[in-house]
C-alpha cells in the first residue's frame, strides 16, 4: 500500500511538475503491462536464464522505473566507452558511471545478437532484455576512470573486478515487479514522486542523498536548502552498500524519528534510491544528481566527500566534477556545502564559510570514534548525533547488527 494516496494533478500543479524535464526529455517506463507482458512472460518460459546479483538488480530496477532515464537497458559498447572517456552517453548527454551487465563466459558463449534472455531473482523471471551488445571490458581502464584507483581495497573496484568478464548491452522490459520486502511504502518509483511533488505544487526540490545514519551535519545541509527551496526530497540509498556500512534499515529508522520530530511533514518527502553504492566519489556524485533530477528535483546537495570512501578522493573533487557540465546540460542544481560542524563559539553548526572560529571550538568527532562509542554504549555530543538517532544505533550494536568499520570515516 502506497501511504500517498490518491494524487490528485490539476492543470495549475502539472505546469509546475513540467518544471523539470528528465535527463533526454522524455521520463523512461520499462515495465510492461497487458497483453504485451503476456506475450513476454510466455517467451521467457524458453528463454537462457541470467540469474541476477543484488547489484545488477537495482540496476534494472532503476532502468525500468525511470530512474536512469534516458536508459532503456544495459549500455552497448559505444555508451560504455563514451561513458569511461567523455563522462556522455554516445549522444553527448552527461552520464558518468556505466550501467553494464556482467556475465561469465560460459553464459556469453550461448549467445547470439539479438538474442532474448530472461533475467531472474532467486529463479523468478523478472525482465526480458534482448542482447544488442556482447563486448569486453577494459576493466582496468574502467577502474581508472570510474574510481580512479585500481586498488582491490576500494569496494567499487573490488566489486567491479569480481563481475564476469563479459558486458551485455540491449532494452530491458520488466515483466515482474521486483518483489521488495521492506521499505515498501518509501519506494516511490520517478512518475510518483513528480506527480506528489506537483500535487504539494512544489516549483523547487531538493534531494538528499545518503547512505548514513543522519547526523547533525546532514540536517543542517538539510535545513540550509530548504530554506531556500519548496520542498526536500530525503532520498537514501538501500541498495547494496559495503559491509561495514550501517544496514539500511536501521538508517531508515534514524530517519523516520528525526523527520517525525523535528522536520516540518508538509515541506519533507522521504523515499528510497533503490541503486547500490559505487563509492566512485566525484563520477558518482553525477549519476546521483542525474537520478534525483529524473524523480523531478531541482537541487541536489553534495557536501564534503559526496559518495567518498578511504582516502580514493580529494574532500571536494566530488563538488569541482559538476564545472565540467554547462548547467543546462545537466539540467539540476547542486548545492555545494562545505564541511559542517557545530561550533561552540557559535552556539550553532557551521562550516567555515559562516564561522571564523578555530577548530579547537568545533566538536569534531572521527566517524570511527563515534562508533566505538557507539559500540561502548555511550552517547556521542547531541550536537553530534540526535539522542534519538544514538539510542537507535546503540541498540543495533547490541543486537550485533552492525559490524565493526573497515575504513576510517
Ligand atoms: S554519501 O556516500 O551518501 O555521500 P553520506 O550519507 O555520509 O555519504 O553523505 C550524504 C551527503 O551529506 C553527501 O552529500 C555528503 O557530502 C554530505 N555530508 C556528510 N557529512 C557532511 C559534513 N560533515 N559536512 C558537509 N557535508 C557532509
Amino acid at each position: 500500500m502506497k501511504r500517498l494516496g490518491e494524487v490528485r494533478v490539476t492543470k495549475a500543479n502539472v505546469k509546475h511538475a513540467e518544471l523539470v524535464a528528465p535527463h533526454g526529455g522524455t521520463l523512461i517506463n520499462r515495465i510492461a503491462e497487458g497483453q504485451y507482458r503476456e506475450r513476454l512472460l510466455a517467451r521467457a518460459e524458453s528463454l537462457p536464464r541470467l540469474e541476477l546479483t543484488p547489484r545488477s538488480l537495482a540496476d534494472l530496477e532503476c532502468i525500468a522505473t525511470g530512474v536512469y532515464s534516458p536508459l532503456v537497458g544495459f549500455m552497448e559498447e559505444a555508451d560504455y566507452r563514451s561513458v569511461l572517456f567523455n563522462m556522455r552517453l554516445a549522444n553527448g548527454l552527461p552520464w558518468t558511471i556505466p550501467i553494464s551487465l556482467s556475465v561469465d563466459e560460459a553464459f556469453a558463449a550461448k549467445l547470439r545478437l539479438d538474442a532474448e534472455i530472461a533475467l531472474t531473482w532467486k529463479g523468478q523471471v523478472l525482465a526480458v532484455m534482448t542482447v544488442t551488445d556482447i563486448y569486453r571490458p577494459d576493466k582496468g581502464a574502467e577502474a581508472r576512470k570510474v574510481y580512479l584507483t585500481e586498488d582491490l581495497a576500494h569496494p567499487g573496484v573490488a566489486a567491479l573486478f569480481a563481475s564476469g568478464p563479459v558486458y551485455l548491452g540491449g532494452p530491458i522490459w520488466l515483466v515482474n515487479p521486483i518483489p521488495h520486502k521492506d521499505f515498501l511504502t518509501y519506494r516511490l518509483t520517478p512518475a510518483e514522486t513528480r506527480a506528489e511533488f506537483a500535487r504539494r505544487g512544489w516549483r523547487t526540490v531538493v534531494a538528499f542523498q545518503t547512505r548514513n545514519p543522519i547526523h547533525r551535519a546532514h540536517e543542517y545541509l538539510q535545513k540550509v536548502a530548504l530554506e531556500m527551496v519548496d520542498g526536500l526530497f530525503v532520498n537514501p540509498l538501500v541498495g547494496a552498500t559495503k559491509a561495514d556500512d550501517v544496514p539500511a534499515d536501521v538508517r531508515m529508522r534514524t530517519y523516520e524519528v528525526i523527520l517525525s520530530k523535528y522536520y516540518p511533514s508538509k515541506r519533507v518527502l522521504l523515499g528510497v534510491f533503490p541503486a547500490a553504492m559505487r563509492y566512485a566519489g566525484p563520477r558518482e556524485a553525477v549519476l546521483h544528481a542525474i537520478a534525483r533530477k529524473n524523480y523531478g528535483c531541482t537541487h541536489f546537495i553534495v557536501g564534503r566527500d559526496h559518495a567518498g570512501v578511504g582516502n580514493y578522493y580529494g574532500t571536494y573533487d566530488a563538488q569541482k566534477i559538476f564545472d565540467e557540465f554547462a548547467p543546462e546540460e545537466l539540467g539540476i542544481t547542486p548545492l555545494k556545502f562545505e564541511h559542517a560542524f557545530y561550533c561552540k563559539a557559535c552556539g550553532q553548526m557551521a562550516t567555515t564559510k559562516t564561522c571564523p572560529h578555530g577548530s579547537e571550538a568545533r566538536v569534531h568527532l572521527s566517524g570511527t570514534k563515534v562508533r566505538e562509542m557507539l559500540r561502548r554504549g555511550e552517547m556521542p555530543p547531541p550536537e553530534f548525533t540526535r539522542p534519538e538517532v544514538a539510542e537507535i544505533l546503540i541498540r543495533a550494536y547490541r543486537d550485533s547488527k552492525l559490524a565493526p568499520p573497515a575504513y576510517p570515516a
